[in-house]
């Protein structure tokens, strides 16, 4: 199988159907509905309605012309309070969307966990609870035999680093917690779930398997002593802590200071093992490089994050820096040297809203002439997905973050291809060599 352009979307942001087929609520239900935590109290509840619409979502892929399409399972709705047998309506949903896409000659790469944790499973601990891994290892083996034989790449977790930041220590994400610096047993079973994820897929399917991280390449703000370690300290949490214990089977010498517990308690013999066991792919969600001093005054973090200027800027406020992308493949290959597997690139875009957007063309024509240029200094990229085929449910952005090709009236649910949609159909069937 040659080069692959994709699409990326995820269960929560575009399905709506909440409450069907026997679906349980998930921490984004709860959290969402709480007022106050998202712009304009905008829920997912209905989203992109693809949950009803998802035939005519895949017509608009299958006219792109992309051959593999990014989408996420909603655990809630395989086992509505994240334990027990199968849900047989929500296993029937994923399987019309396999076929769906199977018929259109699309190949599906499918995300275990885009955030959306049953609730049930909250209640107990969430992913502070090492149980919350074991049973995302059953939830694994039941979606696994379900559609193992069909799925064409599995991806465990999205973005453990952000849904750790956001959701359990800035509290703005689901599930909305601030855990100081007690972070280690969130990260800990997220990974150790990866992991037993990949042990059950394995028994039951014999596809490649990856996790999508992101990354964002560090820039310390000068060369002074205190900037460069405060850039060192940000790069080993943002970059390499969900990486490491998966690619050489140890955190960063950094986890010490995310954990007031003794590391042993949380750490048990053998659970590094389990994590480590080798996988098929790298997942890259990249969307821009981070620019780091030593702490200003009154903060408590041992780093800053400053703002980056002099680049385009997304409707976000991301500053769009192509050429980082180039730089974070290098340097992923210079880390993990034979030990990196060949890499995806499981999430690429940018946030901008009008139809008519040169700006989106520009944002991706950029960032694949920057793995182009990766590819050719000697990195093995095997894919790239575009972040999104829909405008969606952009968490606590709401709807008013719109990363589509597509352009979705919320109103009325009319898709509108975008000026990019008809650019990236060019790339994608001019350049992609057919599986
Ligand atoms: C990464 C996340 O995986 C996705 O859910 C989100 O919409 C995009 N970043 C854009 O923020």
């Amino acid at each position: 199988m040659g080069f692959q352009f994709g699409v990326s979307t995820a269960a929560y942001q575009i399905e709506g159907a909440a409450e069907e087929d026997g679906r349980g609520l998930s921490i984004w239900d709860t959290f969402s509905r709480t007022p106050g935590t998202t712009r304009g109290g905008a829920t997912g509840d209905v989203a992109c309605d693809h949950y009803h619409r998802w035939e005519s979502d895949l017509d608009l892929i299958q006219e792109l012309g992309a051959t593999a399409y990014r989408f996420s399972i909603a655990w809630p709705r395989i086992q509505p309070t994240g334990d027990g047998p199968a849900n047989a309506a929500g296993i029937a949903f994923y399987d019309r969307l396999v076929d769906g896409m199977l018929a259109r000659g699309i190949d599906p790469v499918a995300t275990l966990f885009h955030w959306d944790l049953p609730q049930a499973l909250q209640d107990l601990g969430g992913w502070g609870n090492r149980d919350t891994a074991m049973r995302f290892g059953e939830y694994a083996e039941l979606v696994g035999e379900a559609l193992g034989d069909r799925v064409k790449l599995w991806v465990t977790l999205n973005e453990p680093y952000i849904h750790l930041v956001l959701g359990h220590v800035l509290g703005v994400h689901a599930p909305g917690q601030q855990l100081g610096m007690d972070l280690l047993p969130v990260i800990h079973h997220q990974l150790l779930g990866h992991g037993l994820a990949v042990s059950a897929l394995r028994r039951v399917s014999s596809s490649p398997i990856t996790l999508a991280n992101n990354y964002s390449p560090v820039w310390p703000k000068s060369g002074s002593d205190d900037d460069q370690a405060a850039a060192m300290f940000y790069d080993l949490v943002q970059n390499r802590l969900f990486t490491d214990p998966v690619l050489l089977g140890e955190y960063p010498p950094i986890v010490e200071a995310l954990t007031t517990a003794d590391i042993d308690s949380i750490v048990m013999d053998g659970d590094l093992r389990v994590i480590s066991q080798p996988i098929d792919a790298l997942g890259v969600n990249y969307y821009n490089p981070s620019l780091i001093s030593a702490p200003v005054e009154g903060e408590d973090l041992p780093f800053s994050r400053l703002d980056i200027t002099g680049y385009p800027t997304t409707d976000f406020g991301w500053p769009v820096v192509p050429s980082a992308l180039k730089d974070l493949l290098v340097q992923l290959r210079q880390v993990y040297g034979d030990r990196l597997p060949p890499i995806w690139i499981t999430e690429s875009g940018c946030s901008y809203a009008p139809v008519d957007d040169q700006f989106r063309i520009d944002y991706h024509a950029g960032h694949l002439a920057a793995v182009r240029e990766a590819v050719e200094a000697g990195v093995d990229v095997r894919g790239y997905c575009a972040w999104s085929l829909l405008d969606n449910f952009e968490w606590a952005e709401g709807y008013d973050q719109r990363f589509g090709l597509v352009h979705v009236d919320f109103e009325t649910q009319e898709r509108t291809r975008r000026a990019s949609f008809a650019w990236f159909r060019e790339v994608c069937t001019s350049a992609a060599p057919r599986p």
